[in-house]
């Protein structure tokens, strides 16, 4: 059993049918466009959790599959539907080389362990010149220290966290609505070199910002953006 199994009811709730605030309110619209963008025949979502992102792509590209390790989360996936949902671990993908398209890790490398393995797995199930879509937490959201309260809102919507060790990866203990996992903090130049060291070429770069903020908290979130994206192209 995995700690996400553990968690599995907690992050059931957590995001409820469209996705928690990050989800549905920053990272789906240019995550989706970029899915669209490109029409990928083959989709891979690596670390697809209770299946969401499937969901929300069912019906709109062509075959779609799910990948995670934690049964409880894939069970409430094939209960919903919309993909071929299977199980397994990033850092030794059960598909064939150039097997998809497109790999989409939806805020899913911070929680993989083996992430060399996992960015040489990526490598080897995309077709030549297929892409991999990222959207991450920032490094210095990883590596904010939880342990001095976490991040502050401050009376104009600026925000105070406390960074220690942002260059050095390492695990990150992680609690919010109930849900207990390890995190893994790499700062943004590791997943830079480790992708240029495979002869990805990046095609797509942003720190996404709520559209139209509508209050304080969504103007702190602009202030300090919490996630970032990426896309890559495989070599060929
Ligand atoms: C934060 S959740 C994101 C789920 C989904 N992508 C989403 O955005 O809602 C992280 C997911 O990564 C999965 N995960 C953890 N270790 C993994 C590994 N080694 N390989 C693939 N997925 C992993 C967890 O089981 C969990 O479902």
């Amino acid at each position: 059993m995995t700690e996400w199994d553990r968690a599995a009811q907690a992050w059931i709730e957590a995001q409820g049918t469209q996705g928690d605030f990050s989800r549905r309110r920053v990272l789906d619209p240019p995550m989706l466009a970029r899915v669209y963008g490109f029409a990928p025949a083959h989709l891979l979502d690596l670390g697809c959790g209770e299946g969401r992102f499937c969901r929300l792509l069912a019906g709109k590209v062509g075959t779609l599959v799910g990948l995670d390790p934690s049964a409880a989360l894939l069970t409430r996936a094939s209960e919903l539907g919309g993909a071929r949902f299977v199980q397994g671990r990033a850092e030794a993908l059960p598909f064939a080389d150039g097997s998809f398209d497109m790999v989409v890790a939806y805020l899913s490398l911070l929680d993989i362990e083996g992430i060399e393995a996992a960015l040489d797995e990526v490598v080897r199930v995309l077709r030549p010149g297929g892409r991999f879509l990222i959207a991450n937490l920032t490094g210095f959201a990883t590596a904010s220290d939880i342990k001095s309260g976490g991040w502050r809102m401050l009376p104009d919507g600026g925000r105070e966290i406390v960074v220690r060790r942002y260059l050095e990866p390492h695990p990150v203990p992680a609690e919010w609505r109930g849900i207990a996992v390890t995190n893994w903090h790499r700062p943004l130049s590791f997943y830079m070199r480790q992708l240029l060291q495979r002869g990805m070429v990046l095609t797509h770069f942003d720190e996404p910002a709520v559209p139209d903020p509508q209050d304080l908290k969504e103007e702190a979130y602009n202030n300090a953006p919490y996630q970032v994206m990426m896309e890559w192209q495989a070599a060929g």
